[in-house]
């Protein structure tokens, strides 16, 4: 489905993405792990069209949006639930969610945000609470259910267990298993190397802007050097 070659990206002077490649295809989970700066957000930015890249291939569905704008991005079907969630904080739940759905018709908002529901019943118990008064594991499931709105064909997340408590880290992840379950492509981006390793089916870890080690999951969870680097063992 994604399709990421040598990809060059960076800020000013700097690059950060050094001639990244990674690929996701249907129904997968894969899981994009590195530790602080080394770019996993970078990356996002690039795929969702908020930073233009300098060099390399971006296919997504069999089209080309290297380069493509936020909306082209978004009309595409890729849709990216940002690091630090960026919920509407005086908006209602529901307007957030309706807000989500704005790319969509009018017309299968209603049922995508029941859809929404049912995956996540605590923003039904809650609708016209403004976001920002809800816990932080609320506003990350609020912000995967914006991103629902917009009906994804691949789902991008930043960092969605990012200053939950280790019982909420469980839950998120459990979720997002649901969402795959139910046919969900995911890029799950993370800094929890342990957790991530057990949901997803592939994984890549970043280092300086490239791929330093991928593979199944299954198998790097055993490997030493990744062990050695991420795990402290
Ligand atoms: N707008 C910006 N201007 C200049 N440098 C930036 C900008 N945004 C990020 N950087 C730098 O790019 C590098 C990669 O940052 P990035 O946010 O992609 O890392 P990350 O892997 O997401 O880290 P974290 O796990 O902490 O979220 C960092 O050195 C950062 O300081
Ligand atoms: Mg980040």
């Amino acid at each position: 489905m994604l399709e990421v070659g040598d990809l060059r990206a960076g800020y000013g002077g700097t690059e950060v993405l050094r001639g990244l490649s990674l690929s996701v295809n249907k129904g997968e989970v894969v899981a994009v792990l590195g530790s602080n700066g080394v770019g996993k957000t970078t990356l996002n930015k690039v795929l969702s069209g908020l930073l233009r890249p300098r060099s390399g291939a971006i296919r997504f569905c069999g089209l080309d949006i290297f380069g493509a704008s936020a909306k082209q991005v978004v009309a595409a079907g890729l849709i990216h639930v940002p690091e630090g969630r960026k919920i509407f904080p005086n908006l209602t739940i529901l307007e957030n969610l309706e807000l989500g759905g704005y790319s969509r018709p009018k017309s299968v908002r209603g049922a995508n945000i029941d859809k929404v529901f049912t995956t996540f019943p605590r923003l039904k118990e809650r609708t016209r609470q403004l976001a920002g008064t809800m816990s932080g594991g609320e506003q990350q499931m609020l912000a995967i259910g914006r991103g629902l709105m917009s009906e994804p064909k691949l789902l991008i997340l930043d960092e969605p267990s990012l200053g939950l408590s280790p019982l909420l880290v469980e839950e998120m992840f459990g979720l997002i298993r649901q969402l795959s379950d139910d046919g969900l492509p995911i890029m799950l981006v993370e800094q929890n190397v342990v957790q991530s390793l057990e949901l997803a089916r592939r994984a890549y870890i970043l280092e300086n802007g490239v791929v330093a080690l991928s593979g199944e999951a299954a198998e790097l969870k055993n490997d030493p050097e990744l062990r050695r680097a991420y795990l402290g063992l």
